[in-house]
C-alpha cells in the first residue's frame, strides 16, 4: 500500500469534487485500471499510482466494456492494447504510446468512437487529434447509437492502424457515412464477418491511420 505524502493528500482533497476519468495503463505485464480526478502527465506510472485510485486487472477476467466517460490508455505494445480496445465501445479516447519498440500494423475496431487524441513517439511529437463527430447530444445516453431522420440507428465504427504510433507523420482519418451494409460497401474489410448484413442501421465507417 502506498502512503500518500502530505502534498498529495492536499491535492487529493482539493480536486475531490471534480469528475473522475478512467486511465488504464500497462507496465511489465500488469494492467492497472485507475479512476483519476487530475490529469496525469503521459506515461508517468508512479504519479498515476500515487494520485489515482487504481486496481490491477487480470487479463483473464477482462470483458468487453462500454466506456461512457473519457478514457485514456497508456500502452507499450499492441497485444494489451488489442485486449483493451478491439471491439470495445468508447466515444472519447486518448491513446498514449509509452514504449520504444516499433509497433506492427494491426487493425483495431472500435465502436462508437467520436473523438480520438493520440500521443505518439513517447511524447516527442505534439499531441494530435481526430474528431469524427462533435455531436454531444447523446453523451449521457447510449454513447453508441442515436436516431437520424430516417429513423435508422446511426452506428459509428472506426478502424485504427496501430502502426500510426511509430512515425512522426500526421494523424489522418477518412470517414464514409451512410453505409447501410458494411459487408457490401467494403467486401474485403477485415472482420467483416462480425457485422451483420441485413439490419436497419446506418454506419459511419472511419479509418484512422
Ligand atoms: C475499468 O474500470 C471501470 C470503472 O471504473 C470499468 O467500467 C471498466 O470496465 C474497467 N476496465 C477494465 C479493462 O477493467
Ligand atoms: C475520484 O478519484 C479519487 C482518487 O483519485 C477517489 O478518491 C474518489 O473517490 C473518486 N471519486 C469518485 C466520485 O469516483
Ligand atoms: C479483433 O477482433 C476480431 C473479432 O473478434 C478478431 O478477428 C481480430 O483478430 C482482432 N484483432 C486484433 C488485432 O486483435
Ligand atoms: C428502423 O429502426 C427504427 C428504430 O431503431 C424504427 O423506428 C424504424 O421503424 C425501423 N425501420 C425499418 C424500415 O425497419
Ligand atoms: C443514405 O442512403 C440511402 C440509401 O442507401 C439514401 O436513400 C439516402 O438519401 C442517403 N442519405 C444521405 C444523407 O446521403
Amino acid at each position: 500500500l502506498v502512503k500518500f505524502p502530505s502534498p498529495c493528500a492536499a491535492v487529493r482533497s482539493f480536486v475531490r469534487s471534480q469528475k473522475n476519468h478512467t486511465l488504464i495503463f500497462t507496465k511489465e505485464n500488469t494492467i492497472r485500471n485507475c479512476s483519476c480526478s487530475v490529469d496525469i502527465r503521459d506515461c508517468d506510472y508512479c504519479l498515476a499510482n500515487l494520485m489515482c485510485n487504481c486496481k490491477t486487472v487480470l487479463p483473464s477476467t477482462m470483458e468487453k466494456t462500454t466506456y461512457s466517460n473519457h478514457l485514456t490508455i497508456w500502452f507499450t505494445d499492441t497485444s494489451v492494447l488489442e485486449m483493451l480496445l478491439n471491439f470495445t465501445r468508447v466515444w472519447d479516447l486518448k491513446l498514449s504510446f509509452c514504449g520504444t519498440t516499433p509497433l506492427p500494423t494491426e487493425y483495431l475496431a472500435i465502436w462508437g468512437l467520436r473523438k480520438l487524441r493520440v500521443n505518439k513517439v513517447k511524447g516527442r511529437f505534439p499531441e494530435q487529434s481526430v474528431t469524427i463527430s462533435s455531436s454531444s447530444n447523446n453523451e449521457k445516453e447510449d454513447s453508441l447509437a442515436m436516431h437520424n431522420k430516417d429513423r435508422q440507428m446511426l452506428v459509428y465504427i472506426s478502424f485504427l492502424d496501430t502502426s500510426l504510433f511509430n512515425g512522426y507523420s500526421l494523424l489522418k482519418s477518412y470517414s464514409v457515412e451512410n453505409v447501410s451494409s458494411i459487408t457490401e460497401h467494403f467486401p474485403s474489410l477485415l472482420y467483416s464477418d462480425v457485422f451483420s448484413t441485413s439490419d436497419n442501421k446506418s454506419y459511419v465507417v472511419t479509418f484512422i491511420y
